[in-house]
């Protein structure tokens, strides 16, 4: 029985448990919240879809009640405040911290050997904290980011460039926020580097709009933040565990002496596949582009600083 839990039946929570159904690869998806009704009301509708859609996923609600969700292999937290026009991702923390300590408890006393994939931000300081209260080891605990910016950076690339975006390969590294990392010698369209096809300038320019990229699309939508390439983002990342592929992608993951970090979630290239991360990769970084990933690093540091301590025990 292939089963995934999703915690947080609002925008992103909802998108992924309906993009997750139509993929047809789970035989259950549990959409769970604190709201009542609310769950409940979404997976329905959700499943109701699967005669039109063509899936056999069975798509489950929930209010609260952390049964439902037993024996999941992989549960994706997305609970959590979003962020209003003009606000960070980092003005979120106290508000998050406690809704995601709360909701980590619950899927471990059900779930004890899931795979667990945070979205709640700020994204990298919850998947520590997550990753403290669940005591699982730290390749089964994990944070979307890096899968959603380097997604933003290759759309911006392939309009500037007019090609295909499947033939732009890019990595994003660095915390989810102002001080995120794209990586443009990392960055090739069908393998030749980005350098040989836009200026240095433009280049700039692009790699600034996706750092911004979460930011200008809660500019436009005034209440709530960004939520379909998000959950796109959550289902690749469920899809190379479920299936075991063994996938490179950027994720938040603590890092134990990789890229001279300690002890810190942060964005950097890992093979995803059924035991969760089989391996941190160690990629060459320039002494800048080394510099701007410690930079970050530190961020998210001073900020998991600003928790709680006593929320982790
Ligand atoms: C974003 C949110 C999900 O980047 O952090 O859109």
């Amino acid at each position: 029985m292939k089963k995934v839990t999703v915690v947080g039946a609002g925008s992103v929570g909802a998108t992924c448990a309906d993009v997750l159904a139509q993929k047809n690869f789970l035989d259950e998806v549990v959409l769970i919240d604190i709201k009542e009704g609310l769950a409940e009301g979404k997976a329905l509708d959700i499943w109701e879809s699967s005669a039109i859609n063509h899936f056999d996923t069975r798509v489950v609600g929930s209010t609260n009640d952390y049964s439902k969700t037993e024996g999941s292999d992989v549960v994706v937290i997305t609970s959590g405040i979003p962020r209003k026009p003009g606000m960070s991702r980092d003005d979120l923390i106290s508000t998050n911290a406690k809704i995601v300590k709360s909701v980590t408890d619950n899927v471990m006393a059900a779930s004890p050997d899931a795979i667990i994939i945070i979205i709640s931000n700020p994204l990298d300081v919850m998947t520590y904290q997550t990753y403290l209260t669940a005591k699982l080891p730290a390749n089964r605990v994990m944070g979307m980011a890096g899968v959603l910016d380097s997604a933003r950076f290759r759309s911006f690339l392939s309009l500037e460039l007019n090609v295909s975006v499947e033939n732009i390969q890019t990595l994003v590294l660095g915390g989810h926020g102002d001080s995120m990392v794209p990586l443009p010698r990392y960055t090739t369209v069908a393998g030749i580097p980005i350098m040989d096809f836009i200026s240095k300038e433009r280049l700039e320019t692009i790699v600034q709009r996706t750092r911004d990229g979460g930011a200008e699309i809660v500019k436009l939508l005034k209440t709530g933040s960004a939520y379909y390439a998000p959950s796109a983002a959550i289902v690749e990342m469920v899809e190379a565990i479920m299936k075991d592929k063994n996938k490179i992608l950027p994720c938040s993951a603590l890092c134990e002496g990789e890229f001279g970090l300690n002890d810190v979630f942060v964005g950097v290239p890992v093979q995803l596949g059924g035991s969760g991360i089989a391996k941190i990769l160690e990629v060459a970084l320039t002494a800048e582009e080394q510099k701007a990933l410690q930079a970050s690093a530190e961020t998210v540091q001073s900020l998991c600083a600003t928790v709680d301590e006593a929320l982790y025990s």
